[in-house]
């Protein structure tokens, strides 16, 4: 397959600053206040305007594979119960009964026909209707129609799952909202991979550190000394700016063997990690072969949540692919190990109070990005758009 337009310019550009020695950078550094990493009323911000007006990626459409098939989602602070209808769609929930409150379904995941409240068992659909009470007679004249779950936007898009954790009357155009990445991610066919691992951690940083660790490649070559270094063109990475979206590329070592090749024989994928940041929180971590998705979440001042998937194309065969993959997911614990030490290690620093600021690089180019988007969003520059 031909490679797309923008990917034959990453790699034109790519060769070009390796020849010129040089990298991408903008005209200067920026100066972020440590603030954004510690004030409560930054963080309430964050959390009332990015993580509940803007899309989130909470699970693989595998997770949900059949009609009934359900999972609830906690770590936004929203409960989100999450569900396949019979129609086929996936729709999203608020976890909470509309007879008094209490939380509709416990388990983490599973299948059911409907879900039944534990505490008076009022009882409701897969649509969110409610179905049945006991002793209805009590509750003369409520309009049951009226007392539906109350309902998320949620959407399926590049096998994956996203909601907006809070209800909203206007409808969302998400695939206006996810359309500069759309071609790439397309691409990467999501869908009919597998999900070879899936895990959450929760760790004592700010979700802002978390997340910078995917924005510049920098560090690798430090933080990452004998692990991911070697593997990528050292400080090479070239940023595609889709405000408030960022293609980042890494280059790995053998994109300079495609200067002796001609243009048409170029294949991007093979020759670079992409880290695709879907604004506010979520990335898409393409390999060459295998794709993360991480979608981190602040879960209190200087506290986050790490939920991360692997993906892999096809349910491994034989013991030497599960090998191989085992091989990959293990490397890549450990890399994040690496930045997740670095980042609490940070937080700890900034409580000391050494630093009133933090400074990022001409060349940390996804982090200027990243920390203007964000302050556009909160500013209200930046919204979802909707139908
Ligand atoms: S709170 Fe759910 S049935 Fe009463
Ligand atoms: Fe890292």
């Amino acid at each position: 397959m031909a490679i797309s337009t923008e990917e034959r310019d990453i790699i034109r550009k790519i060769l070009d600053m390796v020849e010129q020695d040089t990298t991408h950078m903008l005209d200067d550094v920026m100066i972020n206040p440590v603030a954004n990493y510690t004030d409560p009323e930054q963080l309430r911000n964050e959390t009332e305007i990015l993580f509940r007006e803007f899309p989130l990626i909470i699970a693989h459409s595998s997770q949900l594979a059949a009609a009934g098939d359900f999972l609830t989602h906690d770590d936004t602070g929203v409960p989100i119960l999450a569900t396949r209808d019979d129609a086929g769609e996936v729709r999203a929930y608020l976890n909470v009964c509309r007879h008094r409150g209490a939380r509709i379904e416990d388990l983490p995941c599973g299948n059911s026909r409907r879900f039944t409240c534990p505490y008076h068992a009022w009882s409701y659909d897969l649509d969110g209707s409610l179905r049945g009470m006991p002793q209805p007679v009590g509750f003369d004249p409520v309009d049951r129609s009226e007392r539906g779950l109350v309902e998320l936007p949620a959407f399926e898009r590049f096998g994956l799952i996203w909601v907006v954790p809070s209800p909203r009357t206007e409808t969302i155009d998400i695939d206006a909202w996810l359309a500069p990445m759309a071609d790439h991610l397309d691409g990467l066919e999501l869908g009919n991979h597998v999900v070879f691992e899936r895990w959450a951690l929760h760790k004592d940083m700010s979700w802002r550190l978390a997340l910078e660790g995917f924005q510049e490649s920098y560090h690798f070559c430090s933080a990452h000394r004998h692990t991911a270094c070697s593997n990528y063109l050292d400080n090479q990475s070239l940023w595609l700016n889709y405000r408030p979206h960022v293609r980042h590329a890494v280059p790995l070592p053998s994109v300079l063997e495609l200067r002796d090749l001609p243009e048409d024989d170029w294949n991007y994928r093979k020759n670079f990690m992409t880290q695709n940041y879907l604004f506010p929180a979520n990335f898409i971590q393409a390999m060459t072969d295998h794709v993360y998705i991480h979608t981190i979440i602040p879960t209190g001042p200087g506290t986050c949540a790490f939920h991360c998937m692997m993906l892999v194309p096809e349910q491994p065969g034989s013991e030497k692919a599960q090998r191989y993959w085992r091989k990959n997911y293990d490397v890549v614990r450990t890399v994040f190990d690496e930045d997740f030490a670095i980042g609490e290690g940070i937080q700890k620093g900034f409580g000391a109070g050494a630093n009133e600021d933090v400074i990022f690089g001409r060349y940390e180019i996804g982090l200027h990005h990243g920390q203007k988007a964000i302050n556009d969003a909160i500013a209200g520059k930046i919204a979802v758009p909707t139908k």
